[in-house]
């Protein structure tokens, strides 16, 4: 927790990226992007480097690297590659994502319960390296103790089934979605783990999560980049952030 208990703000600029590689040329440049977001009061910044590289590149996390001066959280698949990568930088942060190739965006969570044995020692140089380490896994109790049981220090909830069921008006769907969100992060925060959460948050769907007392940061993208198009990235980040302390409060 921060000193004030704030609930963090990570702002993730893969989409930046996005839009720059539709051109195949340097503009719009995500550390830019990250630097903007940093004096509109994002508290880290996020971005996943994917194995095919389809948003950010190798040059942006060392840009990134660089030219933050507030943590950076990498999200990364589960492959040796990337181990090296997040060994060599040393981010603050590093969030095991699952990844396949097709699909258009992080569909699930990370099958931890399965692979115990395979992510507890994937981890461990990570840690022993200082990097914070969280795992991006479905709220789902064998996940949570599974996460726990390898090592991890932090869980970030996949919010997106939750999220897509507010935007297709399943509204029976999207409060059990939030119970579960709800049961699993106060289950977490119960065996000590640090509790994070996100993907697909919007202005309307931010409130019920950041009211989680357990939930200590929320990590924000695609809809912020967008939003940005109409408001500017500053002012799309300032409105998350009062939203999300509206309802901390
Ligand atoms: N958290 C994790 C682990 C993610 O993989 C992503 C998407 O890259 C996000 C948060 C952000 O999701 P969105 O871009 O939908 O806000």
């Amino acid at each position: 927790m921060q000193p004030d208990g704030k609930l963090r703000l990570g702002v993730n600029i893969d989409h930046v990226a996005t839009v720059r590689n539709a051109r195949g040329s340097a503009y719009p440049d995500p550390v830019r992007a990250a630097r903007l977001a940093e004096e509109a009061g994002a508290d880290g910044i996020t971005a996943h480097l994917r194995e095919d590289r389809r948003h950010i590149s190798d040059a942006d996390i060392d840009g990134l690297m660089q030219g933050l001066s507030v943590p950076l959280n990498l999200e990364m698949a589960v492959t040796a590659e990337m181990q090296a990568i997040a060994l060599r930088h040393r981010p603050h942060a590093v969030c095991l994502v699952p990844e396949k190739r097709e699909e258009r965006t992080t569909e699930g969570g990370l099958e931890v319960a399965r692979e115990e044995n395979r992510l507890a020692h994937f981890i461990a140089p990570l840690r022993k390296a200082g990097c914070r380490v969280s795992i991006f896994i479905a709220a789902e109790r064998a996940q949570v103790e599974a996460a726990h049981r390898i090592g991890a220090q932090v869980i970030e909830l996949h919010t997106g089934a939750y999220c897509d069921a507010h935007a297709d008006g399943r509204f029976e769907a999207r409060d059990a979605e939030l119970e579960r969100l709800r049961d699993m992060a106060a289950l977490a925060a119960d065996l000590g783990l640090e509790v994070h959460a996100g993907h697909g948050l919007t202005y309307d769907t931010v409130a019920p999560i950041a009211a989680m007392a357990q939930v200590m940061e929320l990590n924000i993208g695609h809809f912020l980049i967008g939003e940005a198009i109409f408001r500017g990235l500053g002012p799309a980040i300032a409105e998350m952030r009062r939203l999300m302390d509206e309802a901390r409060r």
